[in-house]
């Protein structure tokens, strides 16, 4: 199993260009499902949760071919709308396969999603969509099985703001019959960048990007080009790197566009930020000061964010309170930090960080996908070695990390 072995102390500095963003690519391939003609992707993230996904769409028929830049996937010869749980279990995403299935094959079979190393994180608001739209939905042995001979437009109001099952509802409605609405919809810019690409597609949608969606289904839809947005995880992670470790970096092919409380929360801690149309420059001062969050639903701060910003408040100056709502069990990452000498307090959904001098390098262990990022700022702060362990999970959704931080100037290797 890989591992990464990190030798702090560096500062980051020069230009690295930021790649098409993991959330946006994965329903984006899905929306290839829809139609019996081609989608053409640019800009997709070379990831291995992008390598499991066109697995998945392979197997139901999807022929998926590389084109100058980009995917081409055809869903002309979809006939198996299956999603077995040996691919599930490895990709929660995989649950964004079942609207489109439904809307198109008039059937699907989907393994559930079990809990995973951040939460138990049901699929109930999807089901519930669905069958509001007319779908019969049985669960057994682990499956869920949908039926619906054309499904039907309908309101829709979630319980909670849920970003795939926003995606996955509106691709659904997208070829129902009628008018769906979905009311308390996510607002987060991918499920703007699905919604524009299923409008090049022919379908009818509004509000994406407010919390109540309109869509009006089409008989069909055709194929299109769409071109996926920037990371803005990865952005900003690379952005809280850069602040960690006193540096002064340029990511290019990106946008700030909808990094507002995270480039906030960036400049409270005393960094300098200047955004151009398509890149970002930081500058770190010598010491950061320490910034509270609180993590919620678009437009506010990110969760996917939450892990890296408890790396950069352990070294900084102060004390600040870090208070995740959005998973219930997402400060893994917090015990392997205090392994590398943090000073961290977990009290129910609140984390209570004190900055220290120094880190010290150690061998810890990535618990998901964030995790992982966390303990790589930490790691390039921290003096001396660290050795992160299980990267499996950094490979899922950041391309070419290690490439991209020695090109800053980062001490990193993979090793076996
Ligand atoms: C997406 C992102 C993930 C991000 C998360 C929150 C993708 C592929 N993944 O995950 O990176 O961390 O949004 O921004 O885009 N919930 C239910 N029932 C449901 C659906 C969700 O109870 O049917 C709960 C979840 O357990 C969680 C909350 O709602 O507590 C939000 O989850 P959701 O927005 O659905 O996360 P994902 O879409 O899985």
């Amino acid at each position: 199993m890989d591992k990464l072995l990190i030798e702090g102390g560096c500062r980051l500095n020069g230009e690295v260009a930021i790649s098409g963003a993991k959330n946006a690519a994965l329903p984006l391939l899905c929306a290839s499902l829809l139609s019996a003609e081609p989608l053409c992707l640019e800009n997709v993230p070379q990831l291995n949760d992008i390598s499991t996904m066109l697995h998945l769409l392979g197997d139901m028929g999807v022929a998926v071919k590389p084109e100058a830049g980009g995917l081409v996937l055809d869903g002309g010869g979809l006939d198996n709308p299956v999603a077995s749980y040996e691919m599930v279990k490895t990709m929660r995403a995989s649950i964004l396969v079942l609207g489109p299935l439904l809307a198109r094959c008039g059937e699907a079979k989907v393994s559930l999603p079990g809990g995973c190393a951040i939460g138990a994180r049901p699929v109930d608001q999807h089901i519930k969509g669905l069958q509001a739209m007319g779908a019969e939905i049985t669960v057994e042995h682990g499956y869920i099985h949908a039926k619906a001979s054309r499904l039907k437009g309908a309101r829709i109001c979630t319980d909670m703001v849920t970003v795939t099952g926003t995606e996955n509802l509106m691709m659904a409605a997208a070829l129902a019959e009628g008018e769906t609405v979905i009311e308390n919809a996510a607002r987060e810019p991918e499920v703007v960048d699905l919604a524009n690409c299923l409008v090049s597609m022919g379908a009818r949608i509004s509000g994406a990007g407010t919390d109540v969606i309109r869509i009006r289904g089409v008989e069909r839809l055709n194929g299109a080009t769409h071109s996926i947005m920037p990371d803005r995880i990865e952005t900003g992670t690379f952005l809280c790197a850069a602040a960690a470790t006193g540096g002064d970096i340029r990511l290019t092919k990106t946008s700030s566009a909808y990094l507002d409380t995270v480039i906030d929360k960036l400049m409270d801690a005393g960094c300098d930020i200047v955004t151009e149309r398509d890149a970002i420059r930081l500058k770190a001062p010598e010491r950061l000061k320490a910034v509270s969050l609180r993590t919620a639903p678009y437009p506010a701060f990110p969760t996917d964010m939450q892990a890296q910003f408890m790396a950069i408040n352990a070294v900084a100056e102060g004390v600040a309170t870090i208070r995740e709502t959005i998973f219930e069990n997402r400060f893994m990452h917090a015990v392997e930090l205090m392994r590398l000498g943090a000073d961290i307090q977990i009290e129910g959904s609140n984390a209570i960080v004190r900055g220290v001098d120094h880190l010290e390098g150690a061998t810890v262990m990535a618990t998901d996908l964030r995790a992982s990022a966390s303990l790589i700022i930490a790691g390039l702060v921290a003096q001396g070695e660290t050795l992160i362990d299980r990267i499996y999970h950094l490979d899922r959704g950041y391309e070419r990390i290690e490439y991209k931080l020695s090109k800053l100037g980062a001490r990193v290797k993979r090793v076996k």
